[in-house]
């Protein structure tokens, strides 16, 4: 489904800032994976989702998405097929329109202009049930602006909206990290049952140790620009947060710091 090869970074090159983010990281996602990403702060996490994305051109490798080789297609191109979530709920969503505004709108991101503005009585029906599915009561509001919700009713909304197209992938960096802990959950159930139910292609970003092992079939660990470890199936299924910790003291060589932020909870 997805092929990262051999892809590399360095930010501002020749100058005193010049920093490598990303050596030479390689990975592929098979249909249906559902990848936890989890690694210190500064790792390269949210660079590779960005490079996958293409916010940012890659210095060298190549990435591919259902063999098609995205590396030089523009950010707004490889959006057909991608979806995103991002940790500020303020980013996803336009506060200054309606709910439907917003869903419309999503549903027709990369689909011709040509189509009048408006949202179909076919449309609102979609709409309607989708937003139901969330649990939040929002199918009752849908022509309420999205600056009066809730920071987790609006990253309920981004999901919905990042998945509305059914995406190739989807991109979830920290998405309920600005949330508080019980709010964060139940984006975290909508996030899985969204997944599972589309079986969508996902990566996603966590700090949270226990939600990474717990959530999906697959963990990567990242760490200084590079991938440290990759587990999934039984081994994933098993796995602890002390077999982690090991994991991490042994791949990388580093003890593990509070510096590393991730939390064990
Ligand atoms: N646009 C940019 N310009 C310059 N440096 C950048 C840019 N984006 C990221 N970096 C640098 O790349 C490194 C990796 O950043 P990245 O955001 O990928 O880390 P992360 O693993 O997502 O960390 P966090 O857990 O803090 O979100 C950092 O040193 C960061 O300062
Ligand atoms: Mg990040």
């Amino acid at each position: 489904m997805l092929e990262v090869r051999h892809v590399s970074k360095t930010f501002d090159i020749g100058t005193v800032n010049e920093t490598p983010v990303l050596k030479d990281v390689s990975f592929t996602l098979n249909d249906g994976d559902f990848v936890t990403v989890i690694g210190g702060n500064g790792a390269g996490k949210s660079t590779i989702l960005n490079m996958i994305a293409g916010v940012y051109p890659i210095d060298s490798g190549e990435i591919l998405l259902d063999g098609e080789d995205l590396t030089n297609k523009k950010e707004h191109e490889r959006a057909k097929y991608i979806g995103r979530v991002f940790q500020d709920p303020m980013k996803g969503t336009a506060a200054d329109m309606e709910i439907q505004e917003n869903l419309a709108m999503a549903n027709r991101r990369g689909k011709k202009r040509s189509l009048a503005w408006g949202i179909t009585a076919n449309e609102k029906a979609v709409f309607k049930e989708e937003l139901s599915m969330l649990g939040l009561g929002l199918e009752k509001r849908m022509a309420d602006k999205v600056g009066l919700l809730s920071g987790g009713q609006r990253q309920a909304l981004t999901l919905l909206m990042a998945s509305l197209q059914k995406p190739k992938l989807l991109l979830l960096d920290e998405h309920t990290a600005a949330l508080d802990p019980k709010t964060a959950k139940k984006v975290l159930d909508i996030t899985k049952e969204i997944i599972e139910k589309d079986h969508l292609t996902a990566l996603m970003v966590t700090h949270n140790m226990k939600d990474a092992i717990q959530i999906g079939n697959r963990l990567i660990m990242m760490y200084e620009g590079k991938i440290l470890f990759d587990i999934q199936g039984e081994e994933k299924k098993s796995l602890t947060v002390d077999d982690l910790l090991h994991k991490f003291e042994e791949a990388s060589g580093d003890e593990f710091t509070n510096d590393n932020v991730l939390t064990k909870r």
